[in-house]
């Protein structure tokens, strides 16, 4: 008898009397009382999650019990009724057997003057990718309450290179990504999402391929499996996009989707040398849909938040100055790429970016902060340059663009408080402190764990 590696798998498991779970489970969406669990099986099975207050599961709970689907063999299972900022652990149960792996997480708080940080990054498993990631051992040992995946977690539309880069018509290689983001295989899966609540927004090459945008034709398809495989945050409107928000203890995140509503790039700025985008060019809400649109949730939701810190979370860089290299004859005559690159960003997007800034001034809306991802570097700016103080960082695997040196050797400085220079890799940290005066600090953490860029925000 011929013996594949499926039935390897199977006779393994079937001895070692392990539940059959493949990936999972993970939590995302997670709330003062709430979570939700993502998990894979290895055929159509019965799951449900246990969780407990201690490792040794003496008094536990169970949740519901719900069948993985039968295309994907996925399942998201959501819980209520959880106690706030208590630390929980949970393990998967399949068709009655428990499995080994034990995971954890920590509810959000009710006291909203908590301090506390979280961990962001983009650009992760490409090809280029570094084999043995440094980065994750390092952020694992960090306490972070709540990790931020800004984009570009896997690179399908070059590892499916055999489907002519359009692997977002296949909802089956849509789900393979998923699969290779919660694999153990790759240290992420077992050191940090095995203990830190996750939330995920896409950008280009996990949407659909390098710089796409709401015209893509298969962007339904992308959207419908993350709704389906990803534990997210409730959508603000599920038929078109996958922008949500939550709260955690007196911050609001406000998580965007910048690529299913944005117009098409302006390559025609791109071709003159000349950045004259058209009328209505639009990153938020380019496109008529049924329901309210990402703009208009956006300036409604800032204008109504309660919440003391505002974060904006956008998977490009949001600094306005970026377009200042299409004046630099220089920069664009070395990095022939570099306006494609322009337009691709916020500032390639002015009527938007204008419209954001306008809301928040005219509506004395207070701290807020941009947490961005996409440029394969680091860097951070108070707001002279950015408006708002923005933190971007996207190099967590994938090597330092250099992009802020490159432009400042040719006399555009648009990052105040620095960047990161070295040849390692980085997360970005955002901590908040409720004092006397409270505080939020904006951090770049380098693969040895050394802050290499840091900067300190007093609340108004
Ligand atoms: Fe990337």
């Amino acid at each position: 008898m011929k013996l594949t590696s499926a039935t390897l798998v199977f006779i393994l498991l079937t001895t070692l009397n392990f539940a059959q779970v493949e990936y999972g489970p993970f939590v995302g969406g997670v709330t003062e009382t709430s979570a939700v669990f993502v998990l894979k099986t290895f055929g159509v099975q019965e799951a449900e999650i246990e969780y407990s207050f201690t490792q040794d599961f003496k008094y536990s709970k169970k949740t519901l019990i719900q069948s993985t689907d039968s295309v994907f063999f996925y399942t998201k299972i959501y819980q209520s009724n959880l106690v706030p900022n208590k630390k929980y652990y949970y393990r998967a149960i399949v068709d009655g057997t428990p499995d080994w792996k034990i995971h954890s997480f920590k509810t959000f708080p009710k006291e909203k003057r908590t301090n506390f940080s979280f961990g962001f990054g983009a650009c992760q498993q490409s090809g280029y990718s570094q084999w043995q990631p440094t980065i994750f051992p390092v952020m694992a040992k960090d306490s972070l309450r709540l990790f931020l995946q800004l984009g570009d977690w896997t690179y399908p539309d070059t590892t499916e290179r055999r489907w002519n880069y359009r692997f977002n018509e296949r909802k089956d290689l849509l789900a393979k990504a998923f699969d290779s983001r919660y694999s153990y295989d790759y240290p992420f899966g077992s050191l940090i999402l095995s203990k830190t609540p996750i939330a995920y927004t896409y950008d280009d090459h996990d949407f659909a391929a390098n710089n796409p945008d709401g015209t893509d034709k298969a962007k339904a398809n992308t959207i419908e499996i993350y709704k389906k495989l990803f534990p997210h945050y409730p959508l603000a409107n599920p038929d078109n996009g996958i922008w949500q928000k939550f709260q955690f203890g007196d911050v609001e995140f406000f998580v965007l989707d910048l690529r299913s509503q944005r117009n098409i790039n302006d390559t025609v700025s791109v071709r003159r040398g000349k950045f004259s985008p058209p009328k209505g060019h639009s990153i938020l809400a380019g496109f008529e849909i049924t329901g309210q649109n990402q703009r208009d949730w956006l300036a409604e939701s800032l204008k109504n938040s309660t919440a003391k810190w505002k974060v904006i979370v956008s998977s490009v860089i949001f600094n306005q100055r970026y377009i200042e290299v299409f004046d630099n004859d220089s920069l664009k005559n070395k990095f022939r790429w570099i306006t494609n690159d322009a337009v691709d960003k916020w500032a390639g997007f002015p009527e938007d970016l204008q419209f954001v800034t306008r809301t928040i001034k005219e509506n004395d809306i207070q701290n807020v902060i941009f947490v961005t991802g996409d440029s394969h570097s680091s860097y951070i700016d108070d707001g002279t340059n950015s408006i708002f103080p923005e933190i971007s960082s996207a190099n967590l695997d994938v090597r330092n663009s250099k992009l802020d040196q490159r432009m400042s050797n040719e006399g555009l400085k648009i990052w105040n408080k620095g960047s990161y220079a070295g040849d390692g890799y980085a997360y970005g940290r955002v901590r908040f402190f409720y004092e006397e005066k409270d505080f939020a600090i904006l951090e770049i953490v380098d693969d040895k764990g050394e802050i290499v860029v840091s900067h300190k925000i007093y609340a108004k």
